[in-house]
């Protein structure tokens, strides 16, 4: 039961989208929990959920994961909410091995009830995206296709790296996912094999284009599956949700 990081420190990549997106795939199939570790709840609005307990409740040992997960309205698909305070709470964290480890240990007790864990990071590099990295086994990146598209990806793999050789040598990347493609343009299509020549067989098969659909379905509290079934968007993360558990099963 692998725990999967979504993380990028750059902001507005489509970390939220695929975390969501890709556990409401994943949850047809599987028992999935979704964690939401960014301050800004995008994850947790985004399945229409108003959060009674919330990840700073496990991280602050308030209270159990088992004991503060919520069940979402789809089947089979659970959340670890966030919070705003959780910005308060991110601060006090120190980069210390004690507090990096904070989720990784929370977590023990709920990892046997789940058949994956999805992680969504806040875009920084702060405490939550290190508790992500020493918690998770497997990292998707996105990558929105743009003109930076590769800037901090070296640094950020850097980061990895060390969190690996430290306090968490499992960790592995899955891959490197392209986001916000417009395949009508030369720009996408350039930092698609941009990409794709820096990384080779890291990079998903699967593009994720861009899709006023799949911007538009968090407003209503929705997966792309149930607010626009069929959708470009909905047919590209049930294509991830497969290449995922192809990669998962070979990694
Ligand atoms: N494939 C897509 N097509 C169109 N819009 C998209 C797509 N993916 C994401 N978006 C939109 O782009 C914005 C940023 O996406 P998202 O919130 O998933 O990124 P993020 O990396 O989680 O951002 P942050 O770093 O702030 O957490 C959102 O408004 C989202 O709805
Ligand atoms: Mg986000």
């Amino acid at each position: 039961m692998p725990v999967i990081g979504v993380i990028n420190q750059k902001g507005g990549v489509g970390k939220t989208t695929t975390a969501v997106n890709l556990s409401a795939a994943l949850a047809r199939l599987r028992n999935v929990l979704l964690i939401d570790l960014d301050p800004q709840a995008n994850a947790t609005s985004g399945l229409g959920l108003l959060p009674s307990t919330s990840v700073l409740d496990v991280l602050s040992g308030r209270s159990s994961a088992r004991r503060a997960v919520l069940r979402a309205r789809q089947r089979n698909l659970s959340v670890l909410a966030a919070s705003a305070e959780l910005a308060g709470a991110a601060i006090e964290l120190d980069a210390s091995a004690d507090d990096m480890q904070l989720l990784a240990k929370a977590l023990i007790g709920v990892r046997p009830s789940f058949e994956f864990i999805v992680l969504d990071a806040p875009p920084s590099f702060g405490s939550l995206t290190l508790n992500a990295l020493v918690a998770a086994d497997q990292l998707i990146v996105p990558v929105q296709c743009e003109y930076y598209a590769l800037e901090g990806i070296a640094g950020m793999m850097d980061t990895i790296e060390r969190v690996r050789s430290s306090l968490n040598p499992s960790l592995n990347v899955l891959g490197l996912l392209l986001t916000m493609a417009d395949q009508r343009t030369n720009l996408s299509q350039q930092v698609e094999a941009n990409v794709r020549q820096h990384f080779g067989a890291l990079v998903f098969d699967v593009v994720v284009p861009r899709s006023v659909r799949l911007a538009e379905a968090p407003s209503h509290g929705l997966p792309i599956f149930e607010y626009a079934p069929g959708s470009a968007g909905a047919v590209a993360y049930e294509a991830l949700s497969e290449e995922v558990l192809r990669r998962v099963a070979e990694a």
